[in-house]
């Protein structure tokens, strides 16, 4: 079989892991031959893609990003997307495609395939890990080691200038990254989107801290509000899947602290630092196990599927069942941090 392989969306730590995974076994194993496409689904679309053999995915376990590219290109917001993504496969004898992503380029795979009978297997990504039908994704890992090193190095700044120090995280739905890597660095209040917030509870946690001779630390996901929503959106500019751009809740923390308890707050936006980089030992066994499964699901013809952890094991889980739902951090999870904070 010819195999286009492609990976959208936000760059992940673990995708090189899985692209050498399903190259690996799909050559040696199975006697397959691949095409990589560049830049997510902008690469079949425009029958941009190259052959993928064994000596191009020597080296590249360790390697943060993905040595195909990705964007946020969206097939469903392109001219006869769908048609052209068909014909640029036949004209390059690829019979089937594996894709690398998350919500947005599964959700798109499962449209390829379901409604135009595009041969596809998926593969979750995503540092957020926020997909329902698996209970971990590869990068997620990575980005709250990231996150905590960082806060663990925040709470020594806070202490000597006895300030409230806020470390924005990446999340925009979920607070998965915010929620682990707060409880892993100790920190005194923890912002989830699942959870609104009130800032004058806020400001009387930050309080109780300084009484205690301490300086707090709040982490907050990008995507957290407060009851009844910010004055105003932060950026209006929407990619191609129609995602506002996040970021600056820090910022807007900062000012409201500092008015409210005339204590000095500093904002740390840690933005694509926890997307960069190399993965986790956790992360590149999951991404290998992934493109080890994702290429037997390939070979057993198992299309409109995608790999998924359920517990220890790798399961194949429909790509419909796999985008209908996010996983957001239950209200009973955030209530054990609750005893930290403060
Ligand atoms: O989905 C992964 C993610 O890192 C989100 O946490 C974040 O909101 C978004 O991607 C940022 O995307 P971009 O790098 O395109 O601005």
């Amino acid at each position: 079989m010819r195999i286009g392989v492609l990976t959208g969306g936000g760059d992940c730590p673990g995708l090189n892991a899985v692209i050498r995974a399903i190259v690996r076994k799909g050559v040696e194993h199975f006697g397959h031959e691949f095409v990589g496409y560049r830049d997510g689904w902008r690469g079949p679309l425009e029958g941009d893609g190259a052959p993928l053999g064994v000596p191009e995915v020597r080296g590249i376990l360790p390697r943060g990003g993905t040595i195909l590219g990705a964007s946020r290109t969206n097939p469903f917001k392109e001219d006869d997307g769908a048609a052209r993504i068909a014909e640029n496969l036949s004209a390059a004898g690829v019979d089937s495609l594996i894709a690398i992503g998350g919500e947005d380029t599964l959700g798109a795979a499962a449209r390829l395939h379901d409604e135009h009978g595009i041969p596809i297997v998926g593969v979750p990504k995503t540092i957020d890990n926020d997909l329902s039908a698996t209970d971990y994704t590869f990068g997620f890992d990575t980005a709250v080691n990231i996150a905590m090193e960082a806060i663990d190095r925040l709470h020594t700044t806070a202490g000597s200038h006895h300030r409230v120090l806020i470390a924005e995280v990446m999340g925009r739905h979920a607070g998965w990254i915010a929620f682990h890597a707060g409880l892993a660095g100790g920190a005194n209040v923890i912002l989830i989107p699942e959870q609104p917030f009130d800032i004058e509870r806020v400001c009387e946690l930050v309080g109780r801290r300084y009484d205690a001779h301490f300086a707090p630390i709040v982490v907050v996901s990008e995507g957290a509000q407060p009851v009844g929503g910010l004055p105003e959106v932060q950026d209006e500019k929407l990619d191609a899947f129609g995602h506002v751009r996040l970021g600056g809740i820090a910022h807007w923390l900062e000012g409201e602290i500092e008015s409210r308890t005339g204590k000095e707050a500093r904002a740390t936006v840690l933005g694509h630092v926890q997307r960069g980089g190399t993965p986790t030992a956790f992360d590149r066994v999951l991404a290998t196990r992934f493109g080890l499964h994702a290429i037997d699901a390939v070979d057993a013809k198992r299309w409109g599927t995608m790999t998924a952890l359920r517990g220890t094991e790798i399961q194949l889980v429909e790509l419909t069942e796999a985008t209908a739902e996010l996983k957001t951090v239950p209200e009973s999870l955030y209530q054990e941090a609750e005893v930290f904070f403060g």
